[in-house]
């Protein structure tokens, strides 16, 4: 059943795209076959969520470990990533905010350029933020924020007992957004693996047993109704 009108509306989640090697490696494929699946969901998925009109969703799409995978692997996620910014800028018609989360220096100046171009033309979007992590580690984003606030301090603006969690989330790359309402994992995981470290603090956790390739929009209804299941006390009672 679809899910009821109005269940996600306004949500912020944050999404592992887990299991594309296994599910190539079930099929006899190369891992980069499952990747290239992969991207096929995370655009239909993000078609899907502005459908839903979420808040935010962040998709997890390469972190700073990712680096050390095989060369073709690591060429081929970014050949993908660089066909997804060519593709983004539809999503300037669907009103999409796009926000990159992570460090861009190593990519290729090219993709950057796209990247700062993107989040330009889409910055007074008023619909769901679509934030995307690609080189992107949760305590590298903390030292990156970290390093921004000690600058302010050494340059006389800040002083260090102003330094609040209001302070640290204002240099965070997800800065002037809200926390996400929960995290999903498929692929049967229950790790974070560095995602959003600080921003999950409250998250509920949501793991599915489905390989991200095979991701449907029903799955996504299934965490939605999962996480709406949960009592959410933040530490209250
Ligand atoms: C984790 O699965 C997935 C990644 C490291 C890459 C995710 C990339 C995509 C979904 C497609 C590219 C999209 C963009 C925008 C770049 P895994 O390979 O670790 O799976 P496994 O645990 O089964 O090996």
């Amino acid at each position: 059943m679809a899910l009821e009108l109005g269940r996600a509306k306004g949500l912020s989640i944050g999404i592992i795209m887990d299991g594309n090697g296994r599910w190539a490696k079930k099929r006899g494929l190369p891992r980069t076959a499952g990747h290239t699946k992969g991207a096929e969901v995370f655009r239909d998925i993000i078609r899907y969520c502005n459908e839903l009109e979420l808040a935010s969703v962040t998709f997890y799409a390469f972190s700073t470990e990712n680096w050390s995978r095989p060369m073709e692997e690591v060429n081929g996620i970014m050949k993908l990533f660089g066909e997804y910014l060519v593709m983004a800028y539809d999503y300037q018609k669907e009103n999409n905010r796009v926000v990159f989360l992570g460090d861009r220096s190593p990519l290729p100046e090219k993709y950057q350029e796209q990247m700062n171009d993107i989040e330009q033309k889409t910055r007074a979007n008023t619909g769901t933020i679509l934030n995307v992590a690609v080189n992107y580690g949760g305590r590298q984003e903390l030292v990156h924020g970290i390093r921004i606030l000690a600058q302010r301090v050494l340059a006389g603006e800040l002083r260090p007992e102003e330094i609040n969690t209001d302070t640290v989330s204002s240099v965070l790359y997800t800065a002037g957004q809200r926390d996400p309402d929960f995290i999903l994992r498929p692929s049967g995981e229950h790790r974070l693996s560095n995602f959003m470290l600080w921003q999950a603090s409250y998250a509920e956790f949501v793991d599915m047993d489905v390989l991200w390739p095979d991701f449907t929009r029903a799955d996504l209804d299934r965490a939605i109704e999962e996480y709406n299941t949960r009592s959410r006390r933040f530490g209250g009672l």
